[in-house]
């Protein structure tokens, strides 16, 4: 079992969940889409018809879930991998997020799951070096142009994207921020292999020092 974490945050489009898979394959360590969890998560509170906006209610459902996010995104065993992704969802995800009971409710199936890899593990998402992981061995924020994030997310339209990040930057718990001691990386431009060369480079020149 390994304590070892590399953390990555950063807004829609900035590349986190291609960048982090990469790195992941580099060291030969897991992965963790945490907005795979939000996503599905939020897919069956609307499936079973539950007010968004019912903090107490969701926060329960969000509890007692069984989630995957590998080899596909899964709820209670439901295969949610496409429907994660569309407009509903899009929307719907940024009220479950700011949820305080869910977030409660994920961070620490968050923390489990890191902690029973035999590696370590990549994990990316927005609170992940300020919250969920605040001792990792490196934290990344990852951004890109409005342009290009918007062009890399071909599924969702840029007003969308906008307001997604609008709504993560300024909810009250756990919103978007890059960690005091982040390594800041702008992806515009560069190649995923490329930023997750350099993270991998990051991490081992700092285990050397
Ligand atoms: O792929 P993209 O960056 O567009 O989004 P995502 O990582 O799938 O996350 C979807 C939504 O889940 C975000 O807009 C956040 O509201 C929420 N999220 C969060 O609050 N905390 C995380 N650690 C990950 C995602």
């Amino acid at each position: 079992m390994s304590d070892d974490i590399i953390a990555i945050d950063g807004p829609a489009g900035s590349g986190k969940s291609t960048v982090a898979r990469a790195v992941a394959q580099q060291l030969g360590w897991s992965f963790l889409d945490t907005g795979a969890m939000y996503r599905a998560v939020t897919c069956e509170v609307l499936a079973r018809g539950i007010d968004l906006h019912d903090d107490a209610a969701v926060g329960a459902l969000a509890d007692t879930l069984t989630l995957t996010t590998t080899p596909r995104v899964s709820v209670n065993g439901r295969d949610v991998q496409d429907e994660i992704r569309t407009d509903t969802i899009n929307v719907a995800v940024s009220v479950v997020a700011a949820n305080p009971l869910v977030r409660q409710a994920m961070v620490s199936r968050q923390r489990e799951w890191a902690k029973s890899q035999p590696l370590g593990t990549v994990v990316e998402g927005r609170d992940i070096a300020t919250v969920v992981f605040p001792d990792a061995t490196l934290k990344v924020f990852l951004t890109a142009s409005v342009e290009e994030r918007a062009r890399r997310r071909g599924d969702e339209s840029p007003a969308s994207i906008a307001r997604r990040d609008n709504a993560d930057s300024t909810r009250v718990t756990s919103p978007l921020r890059q960690a005091h001691d982040a390594l800041f990386i702008d992806t515009t431009d560069r190649a995923a292999q490329d930023v997750a060369g350099e993270i991998v480079q990051c991490l081992k020149s700092r285990r050397s020092s």
